[in-house]
């Protein structure tokens, strides 16, 4: 299946390692170009070599400056002159329980982690033409509660909505607009997680109730986004689409 990539120029936030990078990976190999993000502008350099230089570009970014969205924007333009979609993505929010997490905790993963993916997908949106696409990389907490990490139970439905809402709001544009629940892929983030959450929640005996018995790898992920980004997805609209192996109890 000829996935439709070839030359169409996607940004990547959160691009230099972990599911970004995956995303990335795959993306440039189906013939597309990538802007990826990063806020380790050293991390960020190895990506981009580790991409291939050609049909990458690196910008370190914090996906809670409000400036960089149209910085991606601007490289993307400026380096290739066309933008076909995102991969909204970045870094996971605060790990904790609700008792004990703080305002500031809300408020910075709120800035980075809600408000920096509607704002990503808000300015990419407008320099969009039909047959452009989101993608938002959530995680499986936007359908049931991950022990441990209550920022995540609390923003991430709600960027779900703002998935549906959005792809109502451009598909009369031809736009689609889809979301991805990771389950447990493992990368950095969910090794931090590990060493940060309780026992339990989301190692070991989480990894025995995936009915597919394993944890998933980063290409797996990577391959699935690239899709749903891509133009052979084209009737695949606000749609919330996990990538568990089965984990999440509920269709
Ligand atoms: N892996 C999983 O199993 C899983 C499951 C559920 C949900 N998720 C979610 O999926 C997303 C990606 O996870 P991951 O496992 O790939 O994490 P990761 O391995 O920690 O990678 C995160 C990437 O995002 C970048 N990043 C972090 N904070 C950023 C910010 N404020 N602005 C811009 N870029 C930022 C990181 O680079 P810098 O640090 O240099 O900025 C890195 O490139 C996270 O939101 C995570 O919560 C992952």
């Amino acid at each position: 299946m000829d996935l439709g990539l070839t030359d169409r120029v996607y940004v990547v936030s959160g691009g230099s390692r972990g599911l970004g990078f995956a995303v990335a990976r795959a993306l440039t190999a189906e013939g597309a170009r990538v802007v990826v993000s990063g806020r380790d502008a050293e991390a960020l350099a190895g990506a981009v070599t580790a991409l291939g230089g050609q049909r990458t570009t690196g910008v370190a970014a914090d996906n809670a400056d409000a400036a960089a969205p149209e910085r991606l924007v601007d490289a993307a333009l400026q380096r290739w002159g066309r933008l076909d979609g995102a991969l909204i993505n970045g870094g996971g929010p605060s790990t904790g329980s609700m008792l004990h997490l703080t305002d500031a905790d809300w408020r910075q993963s709120f800035e980075s982690v809600f408000l920096g993916a509607v704002r990503l997908a808000r300015v990419v949106s407008e320099h969009l033409a039909a047959d452009g696409a989101l993608a938002f990389v959530l995680s499986t907490s936007a359908r049931t509660p991950i022990p441990g990490l209550d920022t995540s139970n609390g923003l991430r439905p709600g960027l779900a909505m703002v998935t549906k809402s959005l792809a109502n709001q451009l598909g009369g544009r031809g736009i689609r607009v889809n979301a991805l629940l990771p389950g447990r892929i493992t990368t950095e983030r969910t090794r931090y997680i590990d060493a940060h959450t309780p026992t339990g929640t989301s190692s070991g005996s989480a990894t025995a109730a995936i009915p597919l018995g394993r944890a998933g790898e980063p290409e797996e992920f990577g391959r699935v986004a690239a899709f749903v980004l891509s133009p052979a997805a084209s009737y695949v609209n606000g749609a919330v689409i996990p990538v568990d192996g089965g984990a999440t109890p509920s269709y």
